[in-house]
Order: C-alpha cells, then structure tokens, then sequence
C-alpha cells in the first residue's frame, strides 16, 4: 500500500499533489453525495460565479462530477490535455470567485473580498500555465534523449549498480567505474548479455588524489554524454573519534570527484547541446545529522552544486539533477559504520531519479523522505529539527562510535 502511494505522489511536483487529492475526493466522496444523497431544496452549484439552487443545481451537479473527475485522470497520468485546460479552468475559478462576491456582497466591498478570494486561483492558474512541460510525455528513451555513452561511478554496488542497469536497459552503452574490479566486470557481462550494449570497466579510487584524472584519461576517446556521479560513502560516529584521514578521502570522493568529473564532461555536453547530470545526494543534504555531520555537509555541497548547475544550463540542452534518497538497502550502511536500518530499493530510487530528470533540479525519493527533509529543518524551530535529527542518527550509530 505504502508503495502504491509512493508510486502515485512521485509521478508530478509537489505542489500538484493536494489538487490531484482535492479532485479525488470531490470525485469519489463529495459529488457522489451531493449528486445522489442531497435533497434537491438545498441543493447548490456555483458556475463562473454564478449560484444555481434546486434541480438547475442537481441538473447541473453532474458536469462538475465530469470536470473534477477528469481534473483527478489527467493529474494523476499527467495527460498532455491538462494544458492549457487545468489554467483555464482555476482561471474560470478565480474570475468566479470575484463575480459571485460582487453579487452576493456588492459594492467596494464585494469587489475587495472578491480579490482576496480570488487570488489563490489566480496563483494557482500561473503555477499551471507554466507547468506545460510537466504534461508533456517524455516517450523517447534515455539514448534517444541523450546519446550513446554513459559513465556512473560507483557502479559495483547499490544505486549506482541500479543507475547501470537502467541505462543499459535503455540501451545506452555505460563506462562502469569504482574500486573492485571484479563486481565491475561481473555487471558488465551482465549488461552486455541482457541489454546488447557495450561497456567499459575503469578501476579507479576517487577518494585518492589523481583518482578523477585516471576516470577522464580512460574515456577520452568516448563521447560521454550522461554523467552519474554517484560513488558517496558515508563515516558515522562522534566527530572528535572519526579518522582526520578517513574524512579527508570521504570529503574528496563526496564532493571533489562529482565537481571535477562534472567539470570535465560538462563542455563536451554543452557543445552536442545534449546531455545529463545525476548527482547523487542525499536527504541529508537538507537537514545537519549530528554523528553524521561531515557526510550531511558533503551531501549539502552536492545538492547545492547540482541544483546551481540545474539553473546554469536552462538552454543549454544539458539536463542536471540532484537524486536525494532517504535511506535505501544497499551497502552504504555497512561501509558507513551504521548499525542496519531498513529503506527503500535501490531500484526504486534510480526510477525516481530518471523520472525527474529533466523536470526538476533535485528530487527528494519518497514522500516520507521529503516530509522529514523539508518540514523540520526548514518551517520547524532550528535547534527542535537538529535534537530530532540527533536522536535519530544515535540509534543508527555503534555504541563505541557515540
Ligand atoms: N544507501 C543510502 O541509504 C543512501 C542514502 C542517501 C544517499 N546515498 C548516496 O547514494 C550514493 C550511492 O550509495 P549506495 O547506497 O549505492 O552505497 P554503496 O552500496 O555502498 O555503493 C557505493 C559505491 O561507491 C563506490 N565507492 C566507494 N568508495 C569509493 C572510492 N573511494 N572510489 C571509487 N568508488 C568508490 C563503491 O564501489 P567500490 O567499493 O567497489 O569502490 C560502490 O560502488 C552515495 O553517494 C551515497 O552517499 C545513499
């Protein structure tokens, strides 16, 4: 169930979501009501501000059960219709509101509740004017969209793994790099058996100086065209009992590696106006996690990179996005030095990140995951979300670690 609802929030942006559930209900709850339960003499409709009572209301009742019930189909397959009629129809909404508080009302009066009220729906219909790209259908395929090759880093493993073979299922041939080379190679004869496409394996420690450089002198002779800049680890524990040097190498694969990989492959996308960024952060790029504060502020350093970089190449044909996952079952927990916790697939976590790419410059993998980044640290009292954050990152971390 959890997932079926994840499944139906993540296919918009956010904001889309409460007038996706406000058609629902009307459709499902609220119209059935009012078209079969209420009693004709009380009945009400309202139309362009116009207010129908009795059986002109019940007659009328069913085209708003038709408009709500394809307001609640087109948000929830994001049809390419819903534009421009989605605007059209909270614009109608908005000239409503002022009309029937002029009737009703009247006078200066009238008029200025009537804009109060109205002003909502005017917002609401810019937001949806300029949402046309959110309805558009993406059809093509992520080698249509952007080319033959890809490079993912940290590919042995987890997402990075699930980034691979995505891509290759969409038939775009992937540069796998990371540490250990034989996980490498046995994804590689994986892909190239089950998707057709052509791989390349390049051992590299990014956490090491020159570890980029190696990345970049082995694909020159590519045309890198979609960049994953994934491999992340995390170090948990009390920051005065972590490893100066182990922080170091996390702070140069964390932040370093994506930066100087994304500043190598970047020109080469501007100039075939074609390409794609997905760097990989974290939901702890938006809240501070004591016991976890170096990797939360690497992570925070990626989500701001991508998210800069997101409105730097608006025109430039060059798609950027920052994934955030929550926690999510792979190895990270382990090479972390986390006590396991359960989270989301690692496959569910690409979709989503493939999903916004090209729609929006971070995504924030389930909802669960958005409300705990969002709602404390950015409306809640500053030092609350930090206690709670704390809390929680304690009872992950190793009691010699705390
Ligand atoms: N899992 C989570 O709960 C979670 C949550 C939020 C964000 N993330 C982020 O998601 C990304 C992927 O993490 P994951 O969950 O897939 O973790 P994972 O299963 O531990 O995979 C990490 C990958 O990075 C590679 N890597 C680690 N150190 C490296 C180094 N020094 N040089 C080159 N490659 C290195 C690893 O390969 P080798 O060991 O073979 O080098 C592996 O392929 C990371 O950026 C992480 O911060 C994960």
């Amino acid at each position: 169930m959890r997932d079926y609802l994840h499944h139906i929030l993540a296919g918009r942006p956010w904001w889309m979501n409460p007038l996706m559930l406000f058609c629902a209900f009307m459709t499902f709850v609220y119209l059935p009501w009012d078209i079969f339960w209420k009693p004709v003499a009380v009945d009400q409709e309202v139309w362009f501000g116009i207010q129908f009572e009795g059986w002109a209301a019940k007659l009328t009742a069913p085209f708003h059960w038709f408009v709500y019930g394809a307001g609640y189909y087109g948000f929830r397959r994001m049809r390419s219709w819903m534009w421009p009629w989605a605007a059209v129809y909270t614009a109608q909404i908005a000239l409503g509101m002022l009309v029937w508080n002029w009737i009703t009302t009247g006078g200066l009066l009238g008029w200025f509740v009537g804009i109060i009220g109205a002003t909502p729906f005017a917002g609401l219909t810019f937001l949806l004017w300029n949402a046309r790209s959110h309805f558009q259908r993406e059809e093509r395929s992520l080698r249509e969209r952007y080319g033959e090759w890809a490079l993912v880093t940290g590919a042995s493993a987890g997402i990075g793994e699930a980034f691979a073979r995505a891509l290759a299922r969409d038939g775009v041939s992937v540069v796998l790099t990371a540490r250990r080379r034989e996980r490498l190679e046995t994804l590689a004869a994986a892909l190239e058996k089950d998707f057709q496409v052509a791989t390349r394996i390049v051992v590299a420690d990014l956490g090491e100086p020159g570890g980029v450089e190696a990345v970049i002198e082995q694909v020159r002779d590519l045309s890198i065209s979609i960049l994953v800049a994934n491999a992340g680890a995390g170090y948990a524990g009390r920051f005065e009992k972590l490893e100066p040097e182990r922080l170091r190498r996390m702070v140069e694969l964390n932040c370093t590696a994506p930066m100087l990989l994304t500043r190598a492959l970047l020109p080469g996308m501007c100039e075939q106006f074609c390409g794609a960024v997905i760097l990989s952060g974290s939901v702890a790029g938006r809240q501070p996690l004591p016991f976890h504060g170096v990797y939360s502020a690497t992570k925070a350093f990626d989500l701001f990179l991508g998210e800069s970089l997101w409105a730097e190449m608006q025109g430039t044909g060059v798609d950027v996005v920052v994934l955030e996952p929550g926690r999510t079952e792979t190895e990270f927990q382990a090479a972390a030095g986390e006590i396991p916790h359960a989270g989301e697939s690692a496959e569910k976590v690409v979709a989503n990140a493939l999903q916004a790419l090209g729609r929006q410059p971070s995504v924030v993998s389930g909802w669960g995951n958005w409300l705990l980044a969002n709602l404390g640290p950015r409306l809640g009292p500053r030092p609350f979300a930090l206690h709670a954050a704390r809390d929680v990152v304690l009872r992950q971390t190793p009691q010699d670690m705390r």
